[in-house]
């Protein structure tokens, strides 16, 4: 085993835990009520024995338990671009809970999910007119893939049934997500799920330290042609990917790579879904990604940004014609054209929620910010270029990607190691594959960006 493994924190603190097999417990928390929460994404055993707790939020910081105060570089998980705790949206929040707290989505309605689809309407691309309320990224996709094949079926191509994603992609965690999407790791655990082929990433050593859209790559869209002819069109129901990846590291789709898609989509009789729950509203510069880039797709999911956090809430929008075929085929009027949804699917708290965050977005012209302060962000990222271990570096908007070298064997190992030293700094980033990630809120400042960006820069001259 090499040194630098043997030194590794996590391998101490694996000892550790060896020799002590009690949690402790934290500050505010019994070991017995760390255990009990099985936590989402974490690995569960370190967090535990060194647990990161956040008390309270407020603009673009976070406070912890323990009273520091915690830059918040990843705008929550992607979700809370007009900073923290927005009185506009909890006034709305509390206003909602005491008036109507629920009502039930199905066969009855409340005025607020009518007022939000049209908002999102408003937001959106021309021809996007129809929008299908979720609790989440993973649920809007997963909706968005029935409503493909329910969509064909109805028109009667009931082959047109598998999906065609890209390597990489990241579409949440249910079956379908994970089906089309193109990370092994959060799939082999759990088996194959939906049929679905993959199309290649994007990424071009050519490419590194490209700013914004990449020059090269656009050809690697032809490879749909290689699968249509490998599956035929008559078996295809719809391609599905991110404008750009962000949880694969952010990656910004090369020049005229998205048109190409939708070109072949269009040939091909192929329905396009953009999954744009990251960039969506407003991350990339403009309202949303497909505007931002210049290509509009048959259906689009958005979520995080939706309520800026604050509630659980996806939104599928889809072209006119989508919903038309599903309510032409829908049978007597007493019949349910599209047999699918949640119990919270537009829940009136999340509604009310989403109607304050969009207000907030379009008055304070957040993504019209976004865009102006995005060389400003770019050119700060793009100082990270020869620091320690940094081999990549990609951006868009607010958004931007730090890949580094591996250690043998480990790609995963020295993103969290940078993560942590952040941490200690006061500055949360997110970390995942060999990447870093990096995501503002619309709201932040040069000078924050700035001691961002210099605290990161720190925090690799210091990795071991
Ligand atoms: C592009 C994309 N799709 C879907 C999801 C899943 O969203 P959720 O975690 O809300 O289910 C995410 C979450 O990061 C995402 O980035």
């Amino acid at each position: 085993m090499p040194d630098n493994v043997e030194s590794h924190p996590e391998t101490q603190a694996e000892t550790q835990a060896e020799t002590q097999p009690e949690l402790q417990g934290s500050s505010v928390l019994s070991a017995e009520e760390l255990r009990a929460h099985w936590m989402p994404f974490t690995g569960n055993r370190q967090f535990k024995r060194s647990p990161r707790l956040f008390a309270s939020a407020e603009g673009v910081y976070y406070t912890t338990v323990d009273g520091r105060k915690v830059f918040d570089g990843l705008s929550g998980l992607w979700t809370c671009g007009l900073g923290h705790c927005r009185p506009e949206i909890s006034e709305a929040v509390s206003k909602q809970i005491a008036t109507l707290d629920y009502s039930p989505g199905f066969q009855y309605g409340h005025p607020l999910s009518f007022k939000l689809a049209h908002k999102v309407v408003e937001l959106t691309p021309a021809g996007l007119d129809q929008v299908f309320f979720t609790d989440s990224g993973s649920e809007t996709i997963d909706t968005a893939l029935k409503m493909a094949r329910g969509y064909w079926r109805s028109r009667g191509m009931p082959g047109k049934s598998k999906f065609i994603g890209r390597i990489k992609g990241y579409h949440g965690v249910n079956y379908g997500g994970i089906g089309v999407g193109g990370i092994g790791f959060n799939r082999k655990l759990f088996g194959q799920s939906v049929d679905a082929d993959h199309i290649p990433h994007t990424v071009l050593p050519e490419n590194d330290f490209s700013r914004g859209m990449p020059e090269k790559g656009a050809h690697l869209a032809d490879e749909l042609e290689e699968l249509v002819l490998l599956h035929d069109a008559s078996n295809i129901a719809a391609v599905v990917v991110e404008p750009m990846s962000g949880t694969s590291g952010v990656l910004p789709p090369p020049k005229g790579y998205l048109n190409r898609l939708r070109e072949i989509c269009d040939k091909h009789n192929i329905l396009l879904i953009f999954d744009e729950v990251i960039t969506g509203l407003g991350r990339m510069g403009s309202l949303p990604g497909a505007e931002e880039f210049g290509v509009t797709p048959d259906i689009m999911t958005l979520a995080k940004q939706i309520t800026n956090g604050a509630q659980p809430l996806g939104a599928v929008v889809t072209k006119a014609d989508i919903y038309d075929t599903f309510m032409d085929q829908g049978g007597p009027d007493y019949m349910v054209e599209f047999p699918h949804g949640y119990t919270y699917s537009a829940h009136p708290v999340a509604c009310a929620a989403g109607l304050a965050a969009l207000d907030v977005l379009e008055k304070e012209e957040l993504p019209q910010r976004v865009k102006s302060m995005s060389a400003y962000f770019e050119n700060a990222v793009h100082q990270l270029k020869g620091a320690p271990y940094v081999k990549d570096i990609r951006n868009y908007g607010f958004a931007a990607g730090v890949s580094l070298e591996h250690y043998p064997g480990e790609p995963l190992r020295r993103p969290f190691e940078l993560g942590l030293k952040c941490f200690d700094k006061g500055f949360y980033i997110r970390w995942g594959a060999d990447t870093v990630q990096l995501a503002p809120a619309f709201v932040v400042t040069e000078q924050q960006i700035d001691s961002f960006i210099n605290a990161v820069g720190e925090s690799l001259h210091e990795l071991p």
